[in-house]
């Protein structure tokens, strides 16, 4: 299967741009995916034994090793590929976040991502990884539950939400994405207008499941604090809540004299991208260098 013909990299043009490469330009791409933006990157500096990739997704570093067999290609989370990268990371004068679940990983039905197919609740990046989204839905405290609802995907209707998922699992019928979307629905009613009304569930939960608000922080961090003067950071974020994160990260190391911002405002991408593809509507890019005084 061809994974890079069923994606269309977010905002590239940028993304090249603000990574300001040059042939000799050491890239880490946090976030292999369909290897749309890593094959762009490998084009640019026109070396792929430059290029490292990390994706936890088994299946995307798997694909990326066919295309690329001279790059380093690492499977595991941003923070586990960091241990293993310390020394390396000096060199590195490009990386790239593209923050978020896949296309591909959203429409594998079996990967339990998505409220438009019926499977196991699993939402899994990493499919190695003990904790599935059943497992954390089958100990969560209604409370957590709520305030996870509320703080990572801003859902408002957060506690009738958590109540109505609590009570289905104490009738043993919370398994499956469809009894997920019930629950929901049984809380808050079907679908009226365009958005479904477990999009932000899904993504609270997703986010939970993957830690993704922790291995965003952890991973800049330590970032801001390895990479060599001059090294550049480029972050796709996909919606309000990691762009918020990212913006503050990178206010508070700014403020520290650690970087600078390379934009006034956060760079959203052209209407002609976004007409052609939906996934960059809700695109954000910030980018910085790495100051060393
Ligand atoms: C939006 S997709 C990347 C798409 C890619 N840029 C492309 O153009 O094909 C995000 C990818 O990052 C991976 N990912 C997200 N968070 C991660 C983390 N903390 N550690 C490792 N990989 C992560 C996901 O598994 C997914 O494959």
């Amino acid at each position: 299967m061809n994974l890079a013909m069923q994606h269309i990299p977010v905002m590239a043009q940028e993304v090249l741009e603000y990574l300001k490469l040059s042939p000799s330009s050491v890239v880490l791409d946090l976030t292999v995916g369909a290897a749309g933006h890593f094959t762009y990157v490998a084009e640019a500096i026109g070396n792929p034994e430059k290029m490292i990739g990390v994706d936890r997704d088994l299946m995307c570093i798997t694909e990326a090793k066919k295309k690329f067999p001279s790059s380093t290609l690492i499977h595991g989370s941003w923070t586990q590929a960091l241990t293993e990268l310390e020394k390396r990371l000096p060199e590195v004068q490009g990386v790239l976040m593209d923050c978020g679940v896949s296309s591909m990983q959203l429409d594998h039905a079996s990967r339990g991502f998505s409220f438009r197919f019926d499977a196991p609740l699993d939402m899994r990046m990493d499919t190695t990884q003990a904790i599935s989204a059943q497992n954390w839905l089958s100990s969560v405290d209604e409370q957590t539950l709520a305030n996870t609802l509320f703080h990572l995907a801003d859902e408002r209707r957060s506690r009738r939400i958590a109540k109505s998922i609590v009570e289905k699992r104490r009738k043993n019928q919370l398994h499956t994405t469809f009894d997920l979307v019930q629950a929901v629905e049984d809380a808050v009613g079907p679908k009226r207008g365009k958005t479904h009304p477990a999009t932000k569930t899904f993504q609270a939960v997703r986010m939970a499941v993957n830690e993704e608000l922790i291995e965003i922080e952890k991973t800049l961090q330590a970032l801001i604090q390895k990479l060599s003067h001059g090294a550049r950071i480029v972050v796709i974020t996909f919606h309000s809540i990691e762009d918020r994160l990212v913006k503050n990260i990178f206010r508070d190391a700014k403020q520290n004299k650690q970087l600078r911002l390379l934009h006034k405002k956060a760079v959203r991408p052209q209407r002609e991208e976004y007409l052609l593809n939906q996934r960059a509507r809700s695109a954000t890019i910030r980018a910085v260098e790495i100051v060393k005084i």
